[in-house]
């Protein structure tokens, strides 16, 4: 007798139109992810029809299997082309909706300029529309160029006046000049840029530095600008001016500057320069320890021996040079003290600039 070829298993084709029109009318994500739950889920419909396969004659068996597989598939591709869809819609109804113009924008948020750094930056502006150039250098250093070849002798307590960080020593205490540091002033770089220009030249060397010390007014880290200039007849007459100019130009018309004579083992003669306390006037305040000056950098006319060290006639060259501490400069400027006010980066604070 011939088999009467019936639907693979009508059960299973219902369980597949059902599923479809429900796919269909699934109005969002959620809905599709519970269909898929409740249709192909381990305890779902599809499963539950899979386990009937056991009373299946031997015959009827490979036919529904094949089917279930198709079935799944099919119900898998309709949840996720009906996904798309629903993705669609919903990009173009948000799209739909009428921008409202009136709406207050989304403020960028941005950052600023480290104080430190700004008046870092007009020091180096101030000096380059002078004429200078301005060199780096590594912080790491030999001893020869933060210390010999700037005159500081072999075991001299000169060498002392600066808190040096030494990496590694070689030789005896402060003689072998392999000697590696963290470098106490930007006054190496000087000595770099010397070594590699012809002169006439105008340098400045902007950076950080290192010493160990550590109170109110001294940080272990903290920025310098040196500056020098080679060149035929430069007189302390020119040094005093470019100070002059400078601190005029940075402080105001009204600043006034002292000369003190000083020591630095690379320059002679040396002088340390004041300038009238901005916060006072010139009357005596906390900030100038009741004196009406502050002292705001080092200078002095190049020593010979320091033009010697690096190939350069002190007979037909003279030069001078000077350096400060940005911290200082900036603690003045904002009449701001602590130095670690500056460094320790508080936002409520840093703000204010
Ligand atoms: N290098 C000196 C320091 O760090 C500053 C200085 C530079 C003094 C140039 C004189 C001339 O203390």
């Amino acid at each position: 007798m011939a088999r009467l070829i019936l639907p693979v298993n009508s059960n299973l084709e219902k369980l597949c139109s059902n599923a479809l029109a429900e796919i269909k009318a699934a109005a969002s994500g959620d809905d599709l992810k519970n269909l898929r739950i409740r249709y192909l889920g381990r305890k779902g419909a599809l499963t539950a029809l899979l386990r009937t396969m056991g009373d299946m004659s031997a015959e009827e068996r490979p036919a529904f299997g094949k089917r279930a597989n198709e079935v799944k598939s099919e119900l898998e591709d309709a949840i996720s082309r009906r996904e798309t869809t629903l993705a669609a819609q919903g990009a173009g109804e948000r799209a739909e909706k009428p921008l409202d113009v009136t709406l207050p924008g989304l403020r960028p948020r941005s950052g600023s300029i480290h104080p430190l750094m700004q008046v870092l930056n007009r020091m180096i502006e101030i000096f380059t529309s002078m004429g200078y150039e301005v060199a780096v250098g590594p912080e790491v250093e030999f001893d020869k160029y933060n210390f010999s070849l700037l005159n500081f002798p072999d075991n001299h307590p000169a060498r002392d006046m600066q808190d040096t960080f030494f990496i590694s020593r070689t030789g005896t205490a402060g003689s072998a000049p392999t000697d590696m540091l963290l470098r106490t002033h930007t006054s190496p770089v000087q000595i770099r840029a010397m070594e590699k220009r012809k002169p006439p030249m105008r340098v400045i060397s902007p950076g950080k530095v290192y010493r160990h010390d550590r109170d109110a007014s001294h940080s272990p880290m903290f920025f310098q600008l040196e500056g020098f200039i080679v060149d035929k007849t430069v007189s302390l007459a020119d040094l005093k001016g470019t100070l002059t100019a400078f601190v005029r130009e940075f402080f105001g018309k009204g600043a006034r500057l002292r000369f003190r004579p000083s020591f630095f083992p690379f320059t002679e003669p040396s002088a340390e320069v004041d300038i009238s306390c901005m916060i006072c006037g010139g009357a005596g305040c906390r900030m100038c320890k009741q004196t009406g000056w502050l002292e705001i950098l080092g200078s002095g006319m190049i020593h010979p021996q320091v033009l010697r060290n690096v190939g350069i006639n002190p007979e037909e060259w003279t030069g001078f040079a000077f350096g400060m501490g940005v911290e200082r400069i900036s603690i003045l400027k904002y009449g701001v003290e602590p130095i670690a006010t500056f460094l320790e980066n508080d936002l409520r604070f840093l703000k204010q600039f």
